[in-house]
C-alpha cells in the first residue's frame, strides 16, 4: 500500500497535483532508437515501487510567460530546461502557452541511480494533463511520460509493467502496459545506498555512448526478446528463482555492455562489488533475493517478503553501504488534488 498522501484541499484552476513513484528495471532498457520520441531500443520490464515519491504540483497561468521550477526546494537549471520540455508536451496538447509553476518533492535521494526522473516526469506528466484537463487514459499519459524521461512510462502504471520497443516510427506503438498487480506478488526491495553523488554520466548520455562505441551492441539487442518472454512468463507464474536468473543476467549483460563502450562506463563502486558477492551468498544459502543495479552504484535487492529484513541486514553490514532504503510494491501515478476547473 502507499503512504496516505498529503491531503489537500481543492486547488484552484489549471492548479493539480499528483504522486508517482520510482520502477527499477528487472529486464532493462538501455539503448533509443529515435533520442527525440525516446523509443527504445528494446522492450523493458520493471516494478513499480510505493515507499519512494514523488510528489509534484502544477499551476498553469494565463498570461505568465515563463515557467517557475523548483525541485526539493531548489532551482537547477539542467533540470528545469527538462521539465519545461515536458510542460511544452502538455501545452502543445492543450493548444495554450501559459507559464507554469512547479513544486516537486522526493522522499529519497535525488540522480543517485534510484530513477527519480522516472518518478518525477511521471507524476509531473498526470499532475499537469489533470491541470489542463486534457482527459488522457493511462496509456497516453504513458506515451507523454515517455517522451520526458523513457523509464517515466512505466511509472504510470503499478506492479510489473512491461514496456514495448514497438516498430512504428511515430512511437504509438511503444507503449507500457501492466503485466501484473503489485498485491498479486508481493515482492520486496531494499536498495543499498553506496554513495549520494549525483551521477557523472546520465542515462541518455551513456546509452548514446554506448550504442556508438560497444562492441556487444547488437548482441544486446538480439538477445533482449528471449530475457523478456522469460522474465514475462516468470512474473505470470510467480516464479522467483526464473526471475532472479533472468534479471540478474539483465542487469550484468547491460553493465558488460556499456563497460565494453569506448572509454568504458563503470557505474559501480566497491560496496556495489560487495553487495552483489552478498546477495549471490545468501541465494546460496537459500534466501530467495537478487540483485539489479541501473546507471548508478546502488545495489538493489528484490527478495521474497519474508526475506527482507535479513537481507537488509546484510546489506547492512557491508563497508561503505551508506543506508538500506525498503520498499514494497505500489500503484501507479495517481492525481492527489484536483483544480475546480470550471465547465
Ligand atoms: O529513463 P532513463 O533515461 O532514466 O533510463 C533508465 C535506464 C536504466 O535505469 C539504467 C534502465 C531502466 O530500464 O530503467
Amino acid at each position: 500500500m502507499n503512504p496516505e498522501p498529503r491531503t489537500t484541499a481543492a486547488l484552484g484552476k489549471f492548479h493539480a497535483a499528483a504522486q508517482a513513484q520510482p520502477n527499477i528495471a528487472l529486464v532493462k532498457y538501455w539503448g533509443k532508437r529515435d533520442v527525440v520520441l525516446n523509443l527504445p531500443t528494446t522492450g523493458s520490464i520493471s516494478i513499480t515501487l510505493d515507499s519512494l515519491w514523488t510528489r509534484t504540483e502544477v499551476r498553469f497561468v494565463p498570461g505568465q510567460a515563463h515557467d517557475r521550477v523548483s525541485l526539493n526546494g531548489r532551482s537547477d537549471a539542467a533540470e528545469t530546461k527538462r521539465v519545461v520540455a515536458c510542460l511544452d508536451l502538455l501545452r502543445q496538447r492543450a493548444a495554450v502557452d501559459w507559464g507554469a509553476e512547479v513544486d516537486s518533492r522526493n522522499n529519497f535521494p535525488t540522480a543517485a541511480g534510484l530513477a527519480s526522473s522516472a518518478s518525477g516526469f511521471a507524476a509531473l506528466v498526470r499532475a499537469g494533463a489533470q491541470a489542463l484537463d486534457l482527459g488522457l487514459d493511462e496509456t497516453e499519459l504513458s506515451m507523454l511520460a515517455r517522451r520526458c524521461s523513457g523509464s517515466a512510462a512505466r511509472s504510470i502504471f503499478g506492479g510489473y509493467v512491461e514496456w514495448a520497443r514497438g516498430r512504428l516510427t511515430d512511437g504509438s506503438d511503444s507503449v507500457a502496459l501492466p503485466l501484473l498487480p503489485a498485491d498479486a506478488w508481493p515482492l520486496r526491495v531494499a536498495v543499498a545506498v553506496t554513495s549520494i553523488a549525483a551521477k557523472q554520466i546520465g542515462s541518455s548520455e551513456g546509452m548514446r555512448h554506448t550504442a556508438q562505441s560497444s562492441p556487444f551492441q547488437a548482441s544486446w539487442v538480439a538477445t533482449q526478446p528471449a530475457d523478456l518472454t522469460t522474465a514475462r512468463n516468470a512474473i505470470l507464474a510467480r516464479d522467483f528463482d526464473a526471475l532472479a536468473l533472468v534479471s540478474e543476467h539483465s542487469c550484468l549483460k547491460m553493465h558488460a555492455l556499456a563497460l565494453a563502450a569506448q572509454p568504458g562506463l563503470l557505474y559501480w563502486n566497491g560496496a556495489t562489488v560487495e553487495c552483489m558477492h552478498c546477495v549471490r551468498t545468501l541465494r546460496r544459502q537459500g534466501v530467495p533475493v537478487f540483485f539489479t543495479i541501473d546507471a548508478g552504484p546502488q545495489l538493489k535487492a528484490v527478495c521474497a517478503p519474508s526475506a527482507i529484513g535479513q537481507v537488509k541486514a546484510a546489506l547492512r553490514e557491508i563497508p561503505g553501504v551508506l543506508h538500506v532504503l525498503d520498499s514494497g510494491l505500489g500503484a501507479g501515478a495517481c492525481v492527489i488534488a484536483i483544480g475546480a476547473l470550471e465547465a
